[in-house]
């Protein structure tokens, strides 16, 4: 089963970006660390074709700093692209913002020409909390549930510097099967457009290998016979059973244990990890493109 993901029109945002475009000097596209190619919006790119782009991989404090380190050289090796990455709750975000749209965009700057930067991100890659960390106040709302109101805001980091927030919402579009997974896993889409089990079974496929020994250490595995024989299922009965997810009987609750396994990623609770590698989504978009 893949994600049922329909997120409805974008044609608002989407004729709302393309009249904020001309204006603008850099265009800053959020991704979330953990999943930086699912995270991407290809409108986004399509809408802002030759305007200088910085990537800025938010939530670089759960994400796996190898990983990022490759998909920040997969960026900067694109023409036009600079690429940083943060934790949104750092104290001092606004530099390196300013730094790095900075190197993108030299001729602007100065009061005479302001530069103006554009900040996009689909819902839950914490651009709410970033602009409330920038601004020092919560003037941004920030929540749980993808897809909450957003005020559309200009905000002056420095004195020729303006930071213009989407116009309306970017919603994530599932161009390949896994990113999809990838998206949900990360709690970027709807609860109603996927089947936790599901998820939970297509993360611990993709965790197991990379990151066998996080989950060990969780669910206190290590030592254990046969754990690599185990299919993706079987795993999830196991970390069901050591948690206490169990029914009457002994039976595994399996939607518990999927919500355990799906709370302790989003959470953290495995340590830093990152779900995709910049080849691994080439591949998956190539093989997409195929189908
Ligand atoms: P959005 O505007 O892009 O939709 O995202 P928002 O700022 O609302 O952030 C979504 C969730 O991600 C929030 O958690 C937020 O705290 C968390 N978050 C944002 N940036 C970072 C980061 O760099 N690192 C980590 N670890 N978390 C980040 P929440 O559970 O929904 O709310 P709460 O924890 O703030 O109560």
């Amino acid at each position: 089963m893949s994600i049922q993901w329909f997120p409805g029109h974008m044609n608002v945002t989407r004729k709302a970006i393309a009249e904020r475009v001309p204006e603008i000097d850099v265009v800053i596209e959020l991704l979330d660390a953990r999943l930086p190619g699912s995270s991407a919006n290809p409108l986004l790119a399509e809408l802002t074709r030759g305007k200088p782009s910085l990537k800025v991989l938010n939530k670089q404090d759960l994400a796996d700093a190898e990983r990022t380190r490759l998909w920040l050289a997969h960026y900067q090796a694109q023409p036009g692209t600079n690429a940083l990455a943060l934790d949104a709750s750092e104290p001092a975000p606004a530099r390196r913002l300013i730094d790095a749209s900075r190197v993108l965009a030299p001729l602007r700057g100065g009061m005479v020409k302001p530069m103006r930067v554009l900040i996009c991100g689909i819902p839950n890659v914490g651009k709410s909390t970033l602009m409330n960390s920038m601004v020092g106040q919560r003037s941004a709302k920030t929540g749980d549930e993808p897809g909450i109101t957003k005020v559309e805001q200009k905000i002056l980091l420095a004195s020729d510097f303006y930071l213009f927030d989407t116009p309306g919402m970017l919603w994530p579009r599932i161009s390949v099967i896994e990113a999809g997974y990838h998206l949900a896993a990360s709690g970027a889409i709807g609860r109603n457009a996927y089947d936790e089990e599901d998820v939970a079974l297509e993360l611990l496929a993709r965790v197991r290998g990379p990151y066998r020994n996080r989950l060990e250490a969780r669910y206190k595995l290590a030592g254990l016979k046969g754990l690599e024989a185990l299919t993706d299922s079987e795993l999830l009965e196991l970390i069901g059973r050591k948690r206490g997810g169990l029914m009457p009987g002994g039976i595994v609750n399996r939607q518990k244990a999927a919500e355990i396994i799906l709370h302790d990623f989003r959470s953290g609770a495995w340590g830093r990890i990152t779900l995709e590698t910049p080849d691994e989504y080439a591949l998956w978009q190539a093989a997409g493109e195929q189908r």
